[in-house]
C-alpha cells in the first residue's frame, strides 16, 4: 500500500506547528526562510534540527555558514512569515534586526533567538536535515504564531 503525496501531506497538515524564520549569515550573504520542519532534539547538549529543501538559497548559504538562527514569529508577525516564505531577494528589506553571536541576523520581537552551530547534517529527500548545537538563546513573552491545515493562526499565550 503505497501513500500519495496529496495523502501524506493532508495528513502532515493536521500537525499543529509554531513558525520560525530560519536565519544565516556567509560573509556579506544573509538569507532567511519561513520553516516549520523545526524540532528540538535533546538536552544535553542542547540541539535542535531544522529540515531544509536543498534547493532553497537559505539551504545552500547554511551549508557555507554552518551556523544558523531560529527565530520563532509571535502572532502579530504574520507578514513576516508570508514574506520569508518566498524567493524575493530584499527579503530582509525593512525588518529590523540584530547581529546574534553567529552574526546571523536575529529578528526583533520575535518570540525566541535559538543561535546554532552545524553539528550534523544528512540529506532525505529533497531535503537536508541540520542539527544545530544551541549556543545562544533570548526570549520574550507574546502570543506564538501557529500554522495548521495550511492556514496561519494566532495561539493562545
Ligand atoms: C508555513 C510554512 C512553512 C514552511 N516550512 C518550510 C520548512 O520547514 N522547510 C523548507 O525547506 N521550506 C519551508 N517552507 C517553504 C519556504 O519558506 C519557501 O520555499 C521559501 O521561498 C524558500 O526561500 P529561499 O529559497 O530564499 O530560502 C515553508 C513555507 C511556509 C509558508
Amino acid at each position: 500500500m503505497s501513500v500519495t503525496e496529496t495523502d501524506y501531506r493532508d495528513a502532515i497538515s493536521r500537525f499543529l506547528s509554531g513558525v520560525t524564520v530560519i536565519t544565516t549569515r556567509h560573509g556579506s550573504e544573509i538569507q532567511g526562510i519561513t520553516a516549520t520542519a523545526v524540532t528540538s532534539v535533546t538536552l544535553q547538549p542542547p540541539t535542535l534540527l531544522v529540515c531544509l529543501n536543498r534547493q532553497s538559497a537559505t539551504c545552500r548559504t547554511l551549508i557555507e555558514s554552518g551556523q544558523f538562527a531560529v527565530n520563532v514569529l509571535g502572532a502579530n508577525q504574520q507578514d513576516l512569515a508570508q514574506r520569508f516564505a518566498t524567493k524575493q531577494p530584499d527579503k530582509f528589506a525593512g525588518v529590523p534586526t540584530t547581529a546574534g553571536v553567529t552574526g546571523a541576523p536575529l529578528i526583533t520581537g520575535a518570540l525566541a533567538h535559538l543561535e546554532c552551530r552545524v553539528s550534523a547534517q544528512n540529506d532525505v529527500g529533497t531535503h537536508r536535515i541540520f542539527f544545530g548545537e544551541v549556543l545562544s538563546v533570548a526570549v520574550a513573552e507574546g502570543r506564538p504564531l501557529g500554522y495548521f491545515r495550511g492556514k496561519f493562526s494566532a495561539l493562545p499565550p
